[in-house]
């Protein structure tokens, strides 16, 4: 059986002097006379075994003209080294499991992340995005811990779904009608009660309202998955397929949700720390100098908390020039939310009690009738990283909003009867995960923490 490079990495002292199967990708191989020193990476950690290739080895001649990329398994002994790593193996029993051809794309040693994402089904091959990976994994078992911890229950919200939960209208639509050949109803639209589900029906932007439905019987959920969005976005932060997590907490108010994604935020960067600190340190070196402090300062520190309007007043009181001019009412720009986080802050910062005019129906308005128990958290580097609120718990007002918000009650009959059968104060947010990856991770693009990404023109892989 094989052993991972990675167990051998942990346990070292107990494999020296012990013979060991392993399998994995050539990253290199330097061919000299006597022998030959391969590296090998077979995904399951940051660090490459180096493995000595004798040149009385049979079959020598075929390993040692083997390329980068090659997979191939070697038996042999682990031996303490005098080089960079601790130990290396003394290979005996080399064999190529899978050969490369010479269009191999991964052959220099730097390339591009614009070129990587060109051939994302060899890309995990890289040091870059394996360690992405690897974290990616590592913060979806810290989101199952945190909330698990917490008392919360994991739940499934459907991904097809009749409503437009965000009110944005950026659905992708689920149809197995004829595009050619519709069924029309007698006005001439098309027919949707001969689809198959009887009515139209999207991919989900979300899981909350039925999340909404769950905390209401089960005190906290959390759901966490894929959700969609048609938003026409060419930007390094939008996806149009990515994952959320998105927890929705019963008899809880907006301050209770703020406090819990500050602490989440808090728990999955020191989640990383303590499990990823090779990727951790590879990121700081290649892609963002200080991470690790960074990390660590804001694993420790209390987010800054500041209403809607102050940070108006903030963007209006600095001397910053905005593309977007910024007046009490319009929705914050990135550019808005960056200077507040980067520059004005240099933190994390939750900002609360939004015009209800810029947010969706489902937020409580707060008693000036012109906020809503909103909340962003924002983190510098990415942005918004955060979207949560207090729900409208009163019947009445709720269905007011579905309407001053241009959408039909009777779309949302089951939700709002949520408010008549024992409903309760409630809260949640969402968590965009790859949002998480990128500012755990330092990386810049959005694309680059999913191993294969969609966004507008593009689905291959
Ligand atoms: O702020 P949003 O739209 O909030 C909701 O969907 C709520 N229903 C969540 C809730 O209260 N249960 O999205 C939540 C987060 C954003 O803060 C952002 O991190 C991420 O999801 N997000 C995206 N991530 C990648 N690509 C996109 N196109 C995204 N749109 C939102
Ligand atoms: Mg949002």
């Amino acid at each position: 059986m094989r052993t991972l490079i990675k167990e051998i990495f942990e346990k070292s002292e107990s494999f020296i002097e012990k013979e060991v199967l392993v399998k994995g990708w050539v990253k290199s191989l330097r061919k000299s006379k006597a022998f030959s020193f391969v590296v090998l990476n077979d995904g399951s950690c940051f660090k490459d075994l180096q493995i000595i290739i004798d040149q009385d080895t049979p079959n020598y001649e075929e390993i040692s003209s083997s390329i980068t990329g090659t997979c191939l398994s070697v038996k042999g002994l682990i031996v303490e080294s005098g080089g960079r790593q601790p130990i290396e193996m003394q290979g005996k029993e080399p064999e190529i499991i899978g050969k490369v051809t010479e269009d191999y794309p991964l052959q220099k040693k730097k390339t591009s992340l614009e070129f990587l994402r060109e051939v994302a089904h060899v890309r995990a091959r890289t040091n870059t995005i394996s360690a992405v990976t690897r974290v990616r994994h590592h913060l979806a078992q810290a989101t199952h811990q945190f909330f698990s911890n917490e008392g919360y229950y994991y739940i499934h919200t459907p991904l097809i779904t009749a409503s437009d939960a965000e009110g944005a209208g950026e659905l992708f639509q689920v149809s197995t009608l004829d595009l050619n050949n519709p069924p029309r109803n007698e006005k001439g639209e098309i027919d949707f009660e001969k689809d198959y589900f009887s009515q139209k029906t999207f991919l989900t932007c979300t899981g909350q309202l039925q999340a909404e439905s769950l905390a209401l019987s089960m005190g906290g959920v959390y759901t966490f998955g894929p959700t969609f969005r048609s938003e026409n976005s060419h930007t390094s932060r939008h996806l149009s397929e990515f994952w959320m997590i998105e927890p929705e907490v019963a008899f809880a108010d907006l301050d209770d949700v703020a406090d819990l994604g500050a602490r989440y935020i808090q728990f999955m960067i020191n989640y990383a720390l303590e499990k990823c600190p090779d990727e951790i340190e590879f990121f700081e070196k290649n892609y963002k100098e200080g991470l690790k402090e960074t990390l660590n300062h804001v694993s420790k520190t209390s987010f800054q908390k500041i209403t809607y309007t102050e940070a108006v007043e903030i963007l209006k009181a600095s001397s910053k020039k905005f593309e977007f001019k910024v007046e009490w009412g319009v929705d914050l720009q990135t550019e808005h939310e960056r200077f507040l986080t980067e520059e004005h802050f240099n933190a994390p910062v939750i900002v609360t009690d939004y015009p209800k005019e810029i947010k969706a129906f489902y937020m409580k308005l707060n008693n000036d009738g012109k906020t809503v128990r909103a909340m962003d958290i924002l983190v510098p580097g990415v942005g918004e990283i955060i979207g949560g609120s207090q729900r409208e718990d009163d019947y009445e007002i709720l269905k007011s909003r579905i309407s001053e918000c241009g959408l039909e009650a009777d779309d949302y009959e089951w939700y709002l009867e949520l408010r008549k059968f024992g409903g309760a104060p409630h809260a949640g947010f969402g968590l965009g995960f790859e949002r998480a990856i990128m500012y755990i991770t330092g990386m810049s693009n959005i694309r680059d923490v999913i191993a294969f990404p969609r966004y507008p023109g593009n689905a291959t892989f």
